[in-house]
C-alpha cells in the first residue's frame, strides 16, 4: 500500500471554506438528533423527501434560483427554478392520482436522463407513492424482472423505450398503466393538471424509494428507502460534497443507480444548488465541454470515467478552461493513485475518493475537503456510522489486518428492508453489524482502504452487475447448456465481465472451426445485450467442457475466476470433481 502518497491540506487555498471544518471534532460530537434541524418536518414529526428537496425552497430566496440546467442529447438546453420543479411535479402527482396511485404503490420510471424523469420522480414522493428506478440500458428480461417483482403499478416511459416491453407485458398484471412521455395524449393530459396539490404527510419510515441491485446470488433484490433518508443525503452532499450556495454542481450518475438519485435529485437540491444534467453518453471533449460551458465547481463522477479521459491524454483538456472546479469527488470503484495525482497535476485539484452502496443509501466512508489524502483510500466514516473490519463472525478485527468492511445500522438511510423478501435482508447482519460484501482493512490513522468484494459481484465501468442475471440470460440462448460468470480485471473498466460457457455438442463440434467459436461468441454477447442490459454483456466468452462446481451443484465462479488469473485455486475441498 503507498502510504507515502499523501495530499496534504494544511497550506491548501480553499476558494470557500468548508462546511465541514474539524472532522475529527465533528465525528466525535455527531448526533443524527441535531443534524435533523437541517432539515424540514411536518407537525408530528411527519416529513417528505420531495418536499425537502425543492418545496421547501420555494419559502425563501431561492424560490426563483436555478435547480436545473439541462442539456439534452442532441444540444437542446433548458433550464428550470426551483419553482418550477415544484409546479412541473405537483401536475405529475395529480396526474397519478387521476390513475388511481395511491400511497405506497409503486410507480417506475424508465426514461433517459431528461427532465420529466427527475420531475416525476419528485412527484411520485409527493403523494406517498414509492419510485422504483430502470436504467435506461435494461432490455427485456431486466425490465420484467423487477416489475414483476415490485408489482409496480404504473411505468413513465417514453415511445422507443416502451418497445421493450411489449413481449412481456401481458405478464405483469400488476401494471395498470404505462405512460407515456412523448405520446400528445400524455403531454396534453399533463399540461391539463393542476400545480398545486396536498404534499403527503409520510412517516419519516415509509417507503420512497427502491433500487434493484444484484448480489451473487439469484435475482436483483428491491433494496427499499424511506423519508427518512433525506437527512443522511442532506447531511452528506453538505459535508462530502461541500456544495455551497453559489456552487454549480454536476454529478455524472444516472437515477437508474443509486447516486443519481441520492446525489442528483435529493440530497444535492435540499441543499438549493444548482445542478447540471447532461442526458448524453460518456465523451471525453463533451464531458471536458459541459465542466467548461457551465462552469461547474463542484463535480462528482467515477473512476472509469476518470481513467478514460485520462487516456484521451492532456492535449483536449488544455483547450478547455476547467478554472471554475474547486472540489472533485469519486464514487464506485477504487480510485486509483495515479488519477488522483493526474487530476493534482492537470485540474490542480485532488479527487476525492467515497464508498458507499445502494444498501447503505448515502456516503459512509470518504475524503473531506479538510482531511489529508492518502491516495488509494477511501477516507474515513461519516461522523453518526461507526465503520470496522471484521471477521466472519461479526468480532472486530486489529487496525491493519484484512477482513469485512462492516457498518453499524443507525443512520437515516441505511436500507430498512429489501422488497418482500426479509429473510435476505436479515442475512446481510452479523450480531450488530451490518455486512457490506466488501473486504478491506482499516489502517493506524483511521483511514480505511478498500481490497475487494467478498462475494462474486462484478462492477464493471461502475455498474454493479450480477453474475447470476447475465448468466440466466446466457444459457436462454439454445447454444448454451450452463455458464459461469466472473469479473476480470480491467485496466480501464475496473473489471469486464467474462463469461466461461458449456457448449450444446452439436454446437460444440461446430466451434471447432475457429471462425464458427468467433462468431458464436459474438452472437452470444449480443444476446445478452439485447434481452438483459445494454451494460451487462460479457465482453470476453470462452468455451470450456465443464464447470467447476460445488458437490451440491453450485457454480464456483471463485475458481474460474483464480483460473483465469493465474493464481493458486485455494481450497477445492468442497468441490466436485473436476
Ligand atoms: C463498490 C454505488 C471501492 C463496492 C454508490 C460497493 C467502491 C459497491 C467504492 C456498491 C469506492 C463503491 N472504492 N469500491 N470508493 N464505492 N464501491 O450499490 O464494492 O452500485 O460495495 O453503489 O461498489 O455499488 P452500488
Amino acid at each position: 500500500m503507498p502510504k507515502s502518497d499523501i495530499f496534504q491540506k494544511s497550506g491548501f487555498k480553499f476558494r470557500i471554506p468548508p462546511h465541514l471544518t474539524d472532522y475529527a471534532e465533528v465525528y466525535k460530537n455527531f448526533s443524527w438528533q441535531q443534524a435533523a434541524s437541517e432539515i424540514t418536518f411536518f407537525p408530528d414529526g411527519k416529513l417528505n423527501a420531495a418536499y425537502n428537496a425543492v418545496d421547501r425552497h420555494l419559502k425563501g430566496v431561492n424560490k426563483e434560483k436555478l435547480a436545473l440546467i439541462w442539456e439534452g442529447s442532441d444540444g437542446a438546453k433548458e433550464t428550470y427554478t426551483f419553482a418550477q420543479l415544484a409546479s412541473l411535479s405537483n401536475q405529475v402527482a395529480n396526474l397519478l392520482k387521476t390513475k388511481g396511485v395511491q400511497k405506497g404503490d409503486r410507480v417506475f420510471l424508465f426514461l433517459p436522463r431528461i427532465p420529466l424523469l427527475y420531475v416525476s420522480f419528485l412527484g411520485i414522493l409527493k403523494i406517498g407513492s414509492v419510485a422504483g428506478l430502470l436504467f435506461s440500458a435494461f432490455q427485456e428480461q431486466a425490465l420484467f424482472d423487477r416489475l414483476k417483482d415490485s408489482g409496480s403499478k404504473v411505468l413513465i416511459t417514453n415511445r422507443e423505450l416502451s418497445k421493450r416491453l411489449e413481449k412481456v407485458r401481458q405478464n405483469l398484471p400488476d401494471l395498470k398503466e404505462v405512460l407515456i412521455v412523448d405520446d400528445d395524449n400524455f403531454k396534453k393530459e399533463l399540461e391539463s393538471q393542476s400545480d398545486q396539490v396536498e404534499i403527503e404527510k409520510t412517516d419519516p419510515d415509509d417507503n420512497a424509494f427502491m433500487l434493484y441491485t444484484s448480489g451473487t446470488t439469484g435475482k436483483p433484490k428491491g433494496v427499499v428507502h424511506h423519508h427518512y433518508a433525506i437527512l443522511s443525503q442532506h447531511i452528506t452532499a453538505k459535508y462530502v460534497l461541500d456544495i455551497h450556495d453559489e456552487d454549480i454542481y454536476w454529478c455524472t450518475a444516472d437515477p437508474g443507480w443509486v447516486t443519481g438519485i441520492a446525489y442528483t435529485i435529493l440530497g444535492s437540491w435540499s441543499n438549493a444548488v444548482t445542478s447540471v444534467i447532461y442526458e448524453g453518453r460518456f465523451d471525453p471533449e463533451k464531458w471536458y465541454q459541459i465542466l467548461a460551458d457551465y462552469k461547474v465547481s463542484v463535480w462528482y463522477t467515477a473512476p472509469t470515467a476518470i481513467r478514460m479521459l485520462m487516456a484521451k491524454g492532456d492535449d483536449i483538456l488544455k483547450k478547455y478552461d476547467l478554472s471554475a472546479l474547486r472540489h472533485i469527488l469519486s464514487v464506485g470503484e477504487p480510485l486509483n493513485p495515479e488519477a488522483i495525482r493526474w487530476s493534482v497535476n492537470v485540474l490542480g485539484l485532488p479527487f476525492h475518493d467515497t464508498w458507499w452502496q445502494t444498501e447503505t443509501g448515502c456516503i459512509c466512508i470518504a475524503n473531506y475537503p479538510v482531511m489529508d489524502i492518502k491516495f488509494g483510500s477511501m477516507g474515513k466514516p461519516f461522523p453518526g456510522i461507526e465503520a470496522a473490519i471484521v471477521n466472519d463472525e461479526g468480532k472486530v478485527l486489529p487496525v491493519n489486518t484484512e477482513g469485512n468492511i462492516a457498518l453499524k445500522p443507525g443512520w437515516p438511510s441505511m436500507m430498512r428492508t429489501i422488497w418482500q423478501n426479509e429473510e435476505k435482508y436479515k442475512s446481510y447482519f452479523i450480531g450488530n453489524w451490518y455486512l457490506t460484501g466488501d473486504h478491506g482493512l482499516v489502517d493506524e490513522d483511521g483511514y480505511f482502504w478498500f481490497i475487494g468484494r467478498a462475494d462474486d459481484v462484478i462492477k464493471t465501468s461502475g455498474e454493479r452487475v450480477g453474475p447470476f442475471e447475465v448468466e440466466s440470460a446466457l444459457v436462454e440462448h439454445p447454444a448454451v447448456i450452463e455458464a459461469g460468470v466472473i469479473g476480470k480485471p480491467d485496466t480501464l473498466r475496473g473489471e469486464i465481465i467474462k463469461a466461461f460457457v458449456v457448449l450444446e455438442k452439436e454446437y460444440f463440434e461446430k466451434c471447432r472451426d475457429e471462425n464458427a467459436a468467433a462468431g458464436l461468441k459474438e452472437e452470444l454477447s449480443v444476446y445478452v445485450k439485447k434481452h438483459l442490459a445494454g451494460h451487462a454483456y460479457p465482453r470476453e466468452i470462452e468455451f470450456i467442457d465443464k464447470l467447476p462446481k460445488t458437490r451440491s451443484g453450485k457454480i464456483m465462479r471463485r475458481i474460474l475466476k483464480a483460473k483465469e488469473m493465474g493464481l493458486p485455486v485455494g481450497d477445492t475441498s468442497t468441490l466436485e470433481e473436476y
